[in-house]
Parts: C-alpha cells; structure tokens; sequence
C-alpha cells in the first residue's frame, strides 16, 4: 500500500524588513493628500494627479520617479506636515509607443503649490526629456508659489522657465490645465508649445478675482477671469479646450501624433487609404461662386486633407485665419489658411500672432506647411493701426520667411495687397505657389483700385448716374487684367494654374518632391517664442 502524503500548504515567506519598510513608505507617499483631500478633488469632477497619468500614457507603461522626495522646509508649519512626493508626480512612460516625460501636479498636496523640492522634481524630468529628446507633458493643478517657502519657490519657477526656454523649438512642450492654476503656475505653460484647458475645470490667472477686485474694483468669477472660454476665445493662451479630463488626454494623444520626438525627427507618417488622386469637385464649384460670398475655409481643408481629417489649434481665437494639422499622402502637414467666414478672412492683430507663432512651431519641428489663400487684405480701423497692426502683421513676414521648411501655397479666390505677400507668396520663399483659375491677385480689390486710379474721372462726372455707370466700365476693364492668376502666372510668381478638382493630387506631388528640402546655412535654433 502507497503510503498518504500530505503536503502542508506553505505560509508566504514574510518580506525582508528592508522590502517591507520599502512598501510601506511607498504606500504612504502614493496616497497623496488622504482620502478627504482626495474626496474634495473628485467632489469637484477632478480625477486625482495618478488617474490624470493613468488615463494620458499607454497602460502600464508609467515609470515613476522620486516618489519618495519631500520636501526640507520647515517653517509656517511645514515641519509637521506630511507632504507626499512634494506634491508632485514625475516620470516618463509612453504614448502610442513613443516615449515622452511626465509630470503631474497633486492638489490634495497643499493645493499643488510649488516649492523647492517640488520644482526639482520637475526639472529633473524636464532635463531628462531634454537630454533623451523626447516630448514632456506637464499636467498642471496648482495654487503657484508654495507661500511657506518664500524665494526658494520663486527660484524653482526661475528654474522651470529657464529649462521651458531651453528646450523650446528642441523638444515638444505641452500643458495641460486642470485645476485652478494661479501666479506662477501660468507661465510656464505660457512658455510651452501648446495649452490645453477642460471646460469647467481649467482657470489660468496671475492674480485671482479677489485681488482684481481689490485693485481694480472689477466683479468676476474664477471662470470669467481665468477659464476655457476666456482663453481659448479672448486671450489666445490656450490651444485647445476638451469637455473632459478623458476627451482632454484624448486630444493630448491626438496632438502627440501629429509632432515629432524632438527637431531632429520629422513627425510618424501614417499611411491611410485615401487615394493621393482624390478628385475634389467641390473646388469646382468654388470658381462659380460669387467673390464677396463668405465660406468657411474648413470645407475646403476637409476635401483635400486625407480621409477628410483636420485637428484645428487655436479653434475659437482669431477665427479669421485658421491653422491646425491634417496628414496628406500620409504625411503631417500644418495648415495655415485665411477663413472668409470671418472678418471677410482680413488679416488683423490676433490672426497674425496666431498665424506666426503657429509657423514658427512648425519650421521648429520639421513640419511642412500648407498656405490656403483667400484674403483681401490687413483689417483697416484705428484700433488696428494704434494696437499695433504693423508689428503684429510683420510677425507673418518673419515667421514664413525665417522657415525652411517645405512651403506650398494656394491662391484660392482674393490675394489682395500686403496680404498677398505675407501669405507665403512666391518671393517671401514659398516653395511651389498654385493658384485656381478663379483667384484675383492684385495690389487691391477693383473697387478701391478705381477710386484711387481715376479719381478725377469720377469727379468730373455730371450726375451720380454718369459716375455709377463710369465706375462699372472702369471696374470690369479692372477685373479684366487683375482679378486672375494670369499676370502672376506670366511673371512666374504662380508656377502653376491648377485644375481645381486636381488640387490634393498637386499639393500632395509637391509636398513628396519637397521632402528632403535642405536650405544650406540657416539658423541650427529654432525657438517657439510666444508671440
Ligand atoms: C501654499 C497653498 C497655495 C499656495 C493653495 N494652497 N495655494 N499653499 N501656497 N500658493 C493650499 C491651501 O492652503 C489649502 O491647504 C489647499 O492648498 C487647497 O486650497 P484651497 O484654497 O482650500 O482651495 P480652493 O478653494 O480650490 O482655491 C484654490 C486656489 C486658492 C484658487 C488656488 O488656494 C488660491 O487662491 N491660492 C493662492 C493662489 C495665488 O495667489 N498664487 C500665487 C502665489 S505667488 P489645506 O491644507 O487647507 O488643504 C506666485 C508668484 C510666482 O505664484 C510668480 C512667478 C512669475
């Protein structure tokens, strides 16, 4: 007879002391602010700063850093306070595969405010993105200065600027607003390539409403002040607005997709099956329509882009010029376009700091740019003129002439004028200049071209009928010779009338010849100043 074994089932080894103290402190550090703190911050539709990390990078793929850093400040109470990880979370993980750097502020952890081990930690990780080439992403939910440790929080804003300076134009630089960001929490977002904000959620402001009341007797809410609304349509600080925090690093991803690693990368091609001879009849149609019609250019970006996909920055500001990205043959390009549906597509003060930052972060980041032409000129008006349109419009001249990058313009209806040039005109350097058979080029439009040209004419007219039917004759004879691409095209300022309905087809065959564009002598150091 087989003799009955029984196996006695093994109780778990208990962990080495060191291990177990190890887990214990990690414990202590990953719970942030407690579970009242942490109640509040979800109380208020907030995800907590590890759900914010959790739900923006691949899954699993976070690897964190200086958990266990805290702070050696001691004074206004500090010394009794528990301040897990400082009050900030840092580390680097991956999106869609690729690496990028992470950082996300705690606001159960004395409202996410910055002190000196706090700013360390982020410049670590910005000097670990910086060194490694790779985007760093800040989510940022803090009051600003940690006011308990004085000069040394305004020294670690000191040194995160310093470091958003260094890597701007080198490495992608993107904030994410999610909380009230006060003081010193707002600049250095400023400083960086992009700004996203949640509707309800976000507030950016130097000084809250209390203080604004105080100085200056005005009444306003947090969110009038500082919210999505105000900066995405007001103030042109944020980039981009989401109506969540999951459709908010679901954009972040998106936007990701579309940049490269650093500025010695050009952005993923994706390839798709939209076929790169798409024809787009609706341009057709374009050359019927009455030149004084508004239309909203996005139509006609949704008709050439690949698979009808456009991801616009800067949406709600500046309406008049809009810019974003789209893939062509499955390559990134950046948009640029005039939108008659706005300020009759007129050039003004916010559409040309739009216009000019957004170019200058894609010559930064070797993304070539699509010009859509249809304008009729700078805005006119005092306002304009005292608030600096000549500054501001020279902002376009620089941004297109600095870039090296492939350039391909289209002229689709009016190019009227100043506005004319700076829209990546041929001797302003653009690279392959279209145009469809119905665009006017002309130093301006027929009629205040004829008011200047014949003014003695009309003014000896004998009657208003005589001077309307005057007026007319000269505009036609206008129309004639200038509202067309043909004397452009005869200087060689076009390269080429283009069958409209072949229009993503030739934009598509220019951006592929320009590819490895090289312009020999130009500037190593493309910075993202905010303009
Ligand atoms: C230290 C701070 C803090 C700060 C908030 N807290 N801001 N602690 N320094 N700057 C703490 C609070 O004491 C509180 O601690 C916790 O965070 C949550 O703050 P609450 O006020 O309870 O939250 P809420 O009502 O939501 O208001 C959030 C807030 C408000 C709007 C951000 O806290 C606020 O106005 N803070 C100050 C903002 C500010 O003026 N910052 C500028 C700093 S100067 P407990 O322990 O109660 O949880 C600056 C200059 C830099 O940044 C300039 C560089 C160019």
């Amino acid at each position: 007879m087989e003799k009955e074994t029984t196996k006695k089932a093994k109780a778990p080894r208990p962990a080495a002391p060191s291990i177990q103290k190890m887990r214990a402190a990690v414990e202590k550090a990953m719970a942030g602010g407690g579970p009242v703190r942490v109640e509040a911050q979800k109380s208020r539709g907030k995800f907590t700063a590890r759900e914010r990390i959790h739900y923006l990078l691949d899954e699993g793929s976070f690897q964190e850093l200086d958990l266990l850093v805290s702070t050696r400040a001691t004074d206004f109470g500090l010394k009794d306070k528990d301040i897990p990880g400082d009050g900030v979370i840092t580390g680097f993980g991956q999106v869609n595969g690729r690496e990028v750097c992470v950082y996300a502020q705690d606001f159960t952890v004395l409202g996410g405010s910055l002190g000196r081990a706090h700013a360390r930690k982020i410049c670590k990780i910005m000097d670990l993105a910086h060194e490694n080439r790779v985007p760093v992403i800040g989510l940022l939910d803090s009051g600003g200065a940690r006011i308990q440790e004085g000069v040394d929080s305004l020294d670690g804003y000191a040194e995160i600027f310093y470091r958003n300076v260094r890597s701007s134009g080198v490495i992608p630089q993107i904030s994410v607003i999610l909380g009230p960001c006060a003081g010193g929490a707002v600049y250095s977002p400023a400083l960086t390539d992009f700004v996203f904000m949640v509707e309800g959620i976000s507030q950016m402001f130097v000084t809250g409403p209390d203080v604004v009341k105080s100085a200056t007797g005005e009444e306003v809410t947090f969110d009038g002040l500082g919210g999505s609304e105000a900066h995405s349509s007001k103030s042109g600080v944020c980039h981009f607005v989401a109506k969540s925090e999951p459709d908010c690093f679901r954009q972040v991803r998106e936007l990701l997709s579309y940049l490269p690693q650093n500025r010695w990368e050009k952005p993923p091609r994706v390839a798709n099956p939209d076929p790169v001879r798409r024809q787009v009849p609706l341009l057709e149609k374009m050359c019927d329509l009455d030149p004084r019609r508004p239309y909203r250019m996005h139509h006609i970006i949704w008709q050439i882009a690949d698979e009808h996909k456009f991801y616009e920055v800067q949406a709600a500001y500046a309406k008049n010029i809009v810019t974003g990205f789209c893939r062509m043959g499955g390559e990134v390009v950046g948009v640029v376009a005039n939108n008659p549906a706005h300020l009759a597509g007129a050039l003004d003060i916010n559409a040309s700091d739009k216009a000019a930052r957004f170019i200058r972060m894609l010559n930064a980041f070797n993304i070539p740019v699509l010009t859509l032409v249809d304008v009729p000129g700078y805005w006119p008006g005092v306002q304009q003129e005292h608030g600096g349109i000549i500054r501001h419009g020279a902002k376009i001249l620089y941004a297109y002439t600095e870039a090296t990058i492939p350039k391909v313009t289209v002229i689709l209806r009016k190019a009227y004028g100043g506005a004319y040039i700076a829209m990546s005109s041929k001797h302003m350097r653009g690279d392959f200049n279209f145009a469809l058979p119905c665009a006017e080029i002309a130093v301006m439009g027929p009629a205040g071209a004829i008011e200047i040209l014949y003014s003695r004419e009309l003014a000896a007219c004998k009657t208003d009928d005589d001077k309307a039917k005057l007026r007319t004759t000269l505009a036609c004879e206008y129309a004639a010779k200038f509202a067309s691409p043909y004397q452009t095209a005869s200087t060689g300022s076009i390269d080429e009338v283009i069958e409209p309905s072949l229009m993503r087809y030739k934009v598509v065959r220019a951006l592929r010849f320009l590819k490895d564009k090289r312009v020999p002598g130009t500037q190593e150091n493309r910075g993202n100043i905010p303009l």
